[in-house]
């Protein structure tokens, strides 16, 4: 009789616990789902920063130079080459051995606004450098970490 009820409570107890653990699961999968439409947000809104902000410089936009959304490389009217930036995100943070250092997306980005734009670079951590970076890193979805790998 004391097998019977002891072997009753285990089966609660598993059932218990499979129902909290698809519970768990069901809130996980929700918060995924609601995590991606801000996600989605925020490469679109990089992508009409990218094409169409000029950060108060010279007039030019990022596509200016990095042609069809940045996936196409190009020459500048230097005629210096343009990299293209669909693998950006796969070789950033970039250590440069020159300077010993490692260089962030956001530094590069940065620097493309100052030196080629001749614009005001959005801040480290601003909601436009946050847009910027999310848009150039989803150029280079689903494509293997390659440290110390060059531009495509
Ligand atoms: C006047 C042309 C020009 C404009 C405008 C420009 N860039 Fe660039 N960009 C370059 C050149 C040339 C390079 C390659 C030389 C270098 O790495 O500095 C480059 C490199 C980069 C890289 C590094 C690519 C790699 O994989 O190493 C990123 C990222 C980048 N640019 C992002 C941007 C973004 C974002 C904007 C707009 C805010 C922008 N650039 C505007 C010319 C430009």
């Amino acid at each position: 009789m004391r097998l019977v009820i002891s072997h009753g409570r285990k089966t609660i107890g598993l059932t218990a616990a499979i129902f909290l653990n698809s519970a768990l699961c069901a809130l996980g999968i929700q918060h995924a789902a609601a995590a991606e439409p801000q996600l989605e947000k925020a490469i679109q809104d990089g992508k009409t920063l990218f094409v169409h902000e000029t950060f108060g410089g010279s007039g030019m936009t990022c596509e200016s130079c990095h042609l069809n959304g940045g996936v196409g490389s190009g020459q500048s009217p230097k005629r210096s080459t343009i990299p293209s930036l669909s693998n950006s995100g796969t070789i950033y943070p970039r250590f440069e051995a020159k300077k010993n250092k490692v260089i962030t997306l956001e530094e590069k980005i940065q620097n493309c606004v100052a030196g080629a734009l001749r614009g005001k670079p959005p801040a480290y951590g601003s909601e436009q450098m946050t847009q910027l970076v999310t848009y150039v890193t989803s150029l280079a979805q689903g494509k293997p970490l390659n440290l110390g790998g060059k531009p495509e």
